[in-house]
Formats: C-alpha cells, structure tokens, sequence
C-alpha cells in the first residue's frame, strides 16, 4: 500500500507562477520555427520526431522517458520545510520547475488522487497545467512539452464541482457500449479543458474477486462485457483512433493486476499461462484494438517474476502478440520497486535497465527525477541499455505528443474549464438511471407512489461519500473516506444530490430519520421505509476487505425495520457485492453501486418509476460467509469456494460442494417493472476457424411498462474437442434493447469465433490459444441451438 497522496491543502493561496493563454507567436518567430521540421506543423509526425531526435542530448532523451508527480513541483508549506517536496502545499514554485522541468528535462507531470490545485476548480486546473507547461516550453532547450496525466477514471474526479459518472462497476451494470462511449466523450470535454491530456483509464482488469480494494474500478468479471465497454470507452475518451487520439487513454493494468492470490491489493499473482491467455488478455486486447494509445503495467509479480521487469509479458504477449504500438509506463513507484520490494536488482541502475528493456517506455517515477537520469544514463554508458531502445522508447513518447498536438496548441483556456467540468450532466444522469440493479421486488413493493409517505434512513441516504466512492475529489474519495492520511478539504464537496435529497426532489412525503431509533419511531406512521446502507468511499489496498458485508450495524438496522412490519426497501450504495444478512429477505432490494454525481436522483427515478429499472449485475453476487457455513448440502448454496466465485469457473470434481455455479445471484441478473420472455434462438449452422457466428432470438416484453432488456449470450462445448477442460458455458456476447410495453423485437448478436480459442496442452501448455474444431452450442436463457466448426 502506498499513503503517498497528500492532503490538499486548505488555504487558497495564489500560484506561485500564473501565466494566461499565450497569444499567437509573431510572423517572423512563426516563419523561423517553421524552418525546422519538427516544429512545422505541416510535416509530417514521423518527420518530426525523427527531427526531433536528433538534435536531442541523450540526457534530453533519458529526462523525457520519467513522469514525476505534481508535489515535487511545488514549495514548502512553511519556509524551512526543505524544497520540491511541497505536497502538502498548493504553490508552483519557480526553483521547482526549474529543477524538475528543465535541469532533470522531465517529460511528464502526473496528479495522484489527491494532487490538485489550491481551489480544486476546473479553472485552478486549467491556470495551473498552463503554467507547468509554459515554464517547460519556454525554458527548456528544445521547448519540448510535457504530457499531463491524470486518473479522471468515473469522469475527471479532482475538481470538487466536476459531473462524476457511476464507478466502472455501475457502468458496467448498463451493458450499454454506447453509454460508455457517451461517458468517455464526456470525460475528453473536461479533460480537453483543463489540460489533463494523459489519462489513466479505463481499468480493463476483470473483476474476479470482491475482497479486492479494486473491484468497484473493473467493468465486469466477463471479459467479453470488459472489452466491449472498454473499447467503447477508449473511443469516446481519444475521440479519435490510435493516430489521432485528443486524450490519450491507458489500458491497465497490464496484465492479470485484479487476481492477487488473496485479494490483497499489489499481492503476488500466480497465473497459468491459460487462464493469462484465455479469460485474462482479452478484454485488454479489446481495449487495444480499440486504438488505446499508452498501456500501464501490472504493480505485481506474477509466477514470481515482476510484470514490470517482464520482457514476456510487455514485448512478447503486449507488442508482438497483441500488435500494441503506443507508450509503456510503469506503474506508481514499480521502477524503483525491482531493487527496494522485489530485489531483483542490486541497485536503481539495475533496476531501471532491467525495466526498459522489458519494454517500459515511461517510469512513473514518481519522486526522484534526479536519480532516474544517473541511474538510466549509467546504464547506457555501462552497456545495459541500447541508445537504440531509448530513441524507439523517446520516439514512441514524442509520437504521442505529437499526435496529442501539444507541440503546436499546448495550453488550454481556463475561462471555458468550469463549464466544461460541470457539464455532461444528463449523460451522467443516463448512466446512474441505466445502472441501477433490481435485485427483489416482493409484491410489486417498488415502484412507489410520489404521495406514498416515505421514512428514509441509513449511512449512505444523505451522504455523497459511498454515493462518489475513491478517486473522487481526492484519491479516498470526498472527505479522503475517513482516512487519516488522506482527508480532503471540507468545503470542497460536489454540488450533488444524495438519495434523499433526489426523493425529497421525487415525493413531497419523503421524512428523514437520522438514525435507528429514530427510522423505528417513524416507521408506524409510514407507508414504506427506504434503508440506504453499503460502503464508506476507498481506494486500492484501503479497500481491500477479507469479507465483505454489511457491517453489523447497518444489518441490525434493517432487522430492527423489518421488525416494524412496514415494507423495508434497502439500497446498497456500495462498490461491490456485498453479504446482506437480513437485507436479502427485504421487501425490495435494489443495487445502486457508486453512481455518481447524479446517483441520488437515479436511485429515486428508480424507487418512484419515473425510470424503469434495466440494470444487471455485471458480476456474480456471492452467498453470504454465514450462509455459506449453514447451507453445506449439494443442492443449497455452496459452502466451500463461494468465494471468489464467478460463472466462468470450471467444473470440479464434487457436485455441488463448492463446484458449482450457484451464488446468491448470477451475473446478468436484474429485475425490471415488466417482463420480457426471449424464444425463438436459431445460430448459423456452421462457420470456418475464421468465421463468425449469427444468433437470433426474438424479445418480447410481455409486461404493461415500456422497457430495456439485456440477454447474455453465451457458448457450451459439448464435447471433448478440445481436450481440456472448458467452463460450463462462455459469454460471447450480449444485446441491450428497447421494447414498448407488448411489443417484440427480433436481436441478433454476432461473434467472431476467435472469442472461443483456448490455450491447447497439458497443465503447462503455453502454446497461442486455438479455435478447436467440432460441434457447439448458443445459450440464451434457456434456450440453445447448435453450430458447428469446421
Ligand atoms: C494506481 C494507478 C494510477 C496511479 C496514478 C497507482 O497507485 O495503481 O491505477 O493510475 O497510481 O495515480
């Protein structure tokens, strides 16, 4: 665990350096840049880079290829604090950007979690990014721009008044590509705006396990729902392909980051080559095909060896497996951490050779600009690292910029930042709407009528801090989620309605109860009670949790309203499954995951059916550890293994004990407030290796509501073709639709049938994944068709 993001200081004192949007160059200066390639803007990328290169130093080259965090360019809180190490203070200062900027010749900036401008507004953003990059281009040699990054990873969570969308989780609750498209668009506007050109995002990680303090930054545990969101993501966010991205994405963390042996954050990983391969690469590959234009490195070690050190895993799977062709940084810290947590390298020259030659391109340095530049020019002059991998690596870093266009329109205009961060609203509202999960709903008690009185109570009902989850205003979330290290300011909280306030919004009937005596006091005279429970905000290893669950008070909670007789409608604000004790018998129990800025009304659209719920878990919901204990028997939940569980696990050897696919809710489950029957699936009958494969299946919604339904499609492989052993079924795919009340549609969901290539061999088969030729099945519902490949 790293406590490394600091507070963000109070007091809002004025930037050390504050310089305005620059004027246009004068004719003869712009006539003279233009005489050299590399600052002509009509030459060609490749023109210019190579231009570029050699004019520069090789300490210019080496300075480029180190990101250093925001703090080090800042003063001392109090005079005689020391220099540069000002990340408690909220000053530029002038001998620090001289230091880092031009004498260490940095070419990357970063903003950790909680790294923000004094008044944290999209303007403090804007004025301060313009300043960093004015004193690089105006001072260095070359005037050689840096790239700024940032983790905007739910829309850009620093500016405290910024339009946060659902964490990735809610997002991938809506199964709606076009959404996450939608929300990564919206993310480049309030990037573009403020200068954050580098972002760190989308985590295609795949969520395997709900111990981990990550879970909430995955998609989904299918890495076919994964790569189609992420992708889609990417899209949106670039807003242009891999040559002419205006952000610049990251797929990370590459590759297998989320499967910790115990789901312990930055834990060792022992991975299979076949599961690496077959359920793990995929939905980075997605991302990649997607035209991501830089790739962030695992922080673990997997089979022993650091993913940061792996030639393996960045040259052979990344580069010449997966064609990737953009940058390569590490992760917070992990250069370093070859020599101080793995020792694999005698030394920082060590470690720092052993990590570009795998094929980092860019060292997350963070701190030490400094010791990167000895420790990498030693290893040139000593011969371990070639001059030929730092041109190829500085290519690649200045190729980005390039495209970026941060040679020829650095700086961006803060008057238009505060609109930018803040707008994007309805997109936001869409996807909170979209993400919400119906899990139960006895008796038709959902949807509520405006003039149902309502009593509203729990932790999270009128609270933003489980509502935003981490990397929202800072790396904890608003408030630094309690944490000691991290505690954000207290007046810089987002102008968001919480649940109660979107119901108060909803329903003139809706009265708030503080707490448990005062919820049981006011239930009798109710017609319903809304408990809205879950989890506090957090990020990486803060989160991670050996069991997670309700804690015991907010289960006595709903107990102790259950008790009243009163319909008890519980709301689980929180970024994974977690075990509900009395929560799974509510009366109505619905997930709302992280969802954002617009969350509170989007859960109360929901409760009062102004939108008709569509969500389904993108995830499987495990049995509760105390359910587990009691309901050891083959045919009730699984005692052993439930946890981590997901629907891909292959078959054992034991029946239901512990092997079988049973948790409390499978993925792809989600209520609506009507009812769709699927009938009708026929596949094309035959395909090649390289073919693809057509089903097609008619939705009808047979309910009285217009609605949206979501239909997993998956494949089974009947037969021992392969020769190893394959899950149950595999999702390849999945429509989202529209259908009014009594109408139908006819779906159909195509997939390539490279989705099904499988790893061939014994237990230490390592060979490229196959398609295996034979007879299959579609599977929807209930239904399935068969196919065969030739
Ligand atoms: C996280 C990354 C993040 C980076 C920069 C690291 O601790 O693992 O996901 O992008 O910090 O904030």
């Amino acid at each position: 665990m790293r406590i490394r993001r600091a507070a963000i200081a109070v007091a809002t004192l004025a930037l050390a350096v504050v310089v305005g949007v620059p004027t246009a160059a004068d004719g003869a200066k712009t006539r003279k840049r233009h005489a050299v390639v590399y600052t002509n803007p009509k030459a060609s990328i490749a023109a210019r880079v190579s231009d570029l290169l050699n004019r520069m130093t090789l300490q210019e080259k080496v300075g480029q290829m180190d990101q250093i965090v925001l703090g080090k360019l800042r003063g001392p809180n109090n005079p005689g604090d020391g220099d540069c190490n000002g990340s408690n203070s909220d000053q530029l200062q002038t001998n620090c950007l001289q230091k880092v900027l031009i004498d260490d010749r940095t070419g990357s900036i970063l903003s950790g979690g909680t790294d923000n401008p004094p008044d944290n507004t999209g303007a403090g953003w804007a004025n301060q990014y313009n300043a960093i990059q004015h004193y690089a281009i105006d001072h260095s040699r070359l005037h050689i721009p840096v790239i700024y990054g940032v983790d905007a990873v739910h829309g850009f969570g620093h500016p405290f008044e910024a339009t946060l969308f659902p964490q990735s989780i809610g997002m991938g609750a809506t199964w709606d590509t076009s959404l996450a498209q939608a929300a990564g668009a919206a993310t480049r506007q309030q990037l573009l705006a403020t200068g954050g050109n580098w972002d760190f995002a989308p985590v295609q990680d795949i969520a395997r396990d709900n111990r981990w303090g990550r879970y909430y930054e995955t998609w989904s545990e299918a890495g076919v729902l994964a790569g189609a969101l992420g992708a889609a993501n990417i899209k949106g966010l670039q807003g242009g392909g891999f040559d002419s991205p205006q952000i610049a994405a990251t797929v990370k963390h590459f590759a297998g980051y989320s499967q910790s042996i115990n789901g312990h954050d930055r834990v060792e990983e022992q991975l299979p080559i076949r599961y690496l391969q077959d359920t793990l690469l995929p939905s980075y590959a997605d991302g990649i095909d997607a035209g991501a234009a830089t790739v962030m490195v695992n922080s673990g070690s997997i089979n022993g060896f650091p993913a940061t050190a792996s030639h393996f895993l960045l040259t052979e799977l990344l580069r010449n497996r997966l064609g990737f062709k953009g940058v390569v940084i590490s992760d917070y810290g992990d250069v370093p951490a070859l020599q101080s947590a793995y020792h694999i390298a005698p030394d920082l020259t060590g470690a720092v050779a052993k990590a570009v030659n795998a094929g980092v391109d860019m060292a997350m340095e963070p701190d030490n600009p400094s010791g990167w530049n000895q420790a990498l020019l030693q290893a040139v002059n000593r011969g371990m690292v070639s001059k030929a991998r730092i041109d190829e690596a500085v290519g690649r870093i200045l190729t980005l910029k390039f495209k970026l266009g941060l040679f020829d329109h650095p700086f961006v205009d803060p008057s238009k930042a505060n609109a930018a961060v803040t707008g994007s609203k309805d997109v936001a509202r869409q996807a909170a709407d979209e993400s919400m999960t119906l899990l139960r709903n006895q008796n038709n008690t959902l949807p509520l009528s405006p003039s149902s009185k309502v009593v509203v109570t729990g932790p999270n009902a009128d609270s933003l801090i489980g509502q935003l989850g981490g990397w929202s205003v800072s790396w904890q979330g608003i408030f630094g989620g309690g944490q000691a290290c991290c505690a954000g300011p207290p007046d810089q909280i987002p102008p968001a309605n919480s649940v109660l306030k979107g119901m108060q919004q909803a329903s003139s009937s809706v009265t708030f109860a503080p707490d448990q005596a005062s919820a049981v006091a006011a239930a009798p005279g109710a017609d319903a009670v809304v408990a809205v429970v879950g989890e506090k905000a957090y990020a990486e290893a803060l989160g991670d949790n050996p069991s997670p669950a309700l804690p015991p008070d907010q289960q006595n909670l709903i107990q102790a309203l259950q008790a009243t007789g009163k319909p008890v409608i519980v709301v689980v604000l929180a970024g994974r499954p977690l075990g509900l004790g009395p929560a799974k018998s509510a009366d109505a129990l619905l997930m709302g995951y992280e969802p954002g800025t617009e969350g509170g009304n989007a859960v109360a659209d929901v409760l009062y059916g102004k939108f008709n719920p569509s969500g389904k878990l993108p995830v499987s919901w495990p049995t509760d550890a105390s359910q587990q204990l009691s309901d050891f028997d083959a045919t009730g939940p699984s005692a052993l293994g439930d946890q981590p569980k997901f629907f891909d696990q292959l078959p054992g050897t034991n029946g239901g004990h512990g092997s079988g696919y049973n948790p409390l809710y499978p993925i792809g489950f989600g209520l609506s407030y009507t009812t769709f029957k699927v009938s009708g699936l026929s596949a094309t009958p035959s395909t090649s290796r390289k073919g693809s494969v057509t089903a097609s299946f008619t939705v009808a919604n047979t309910g009285g509501r217009d609605g949206t339904d979501i239909v997993p499609v998956y494949v089974h492989q009947p037969t021992e073709n392969a020769g190893i052993v394959v899950p149950d079924r595999r999702m390849v795919g999945f429509a989202r639709m529209d259908v009014p009340a009594g109408g139908q549609k006819n779906v159909q969901v195509t997939f390539p049938v490279s989705t099904l290539a499988l790893t061939p061999g014994d237990i230490d088969g390592t060979e490229p994944p196959q398609v295996f030729p034979g007879s299959y099945q579609v599977q929807v519902e209930d239904m399935s068709d068969g196919f065969a490949i030739r």
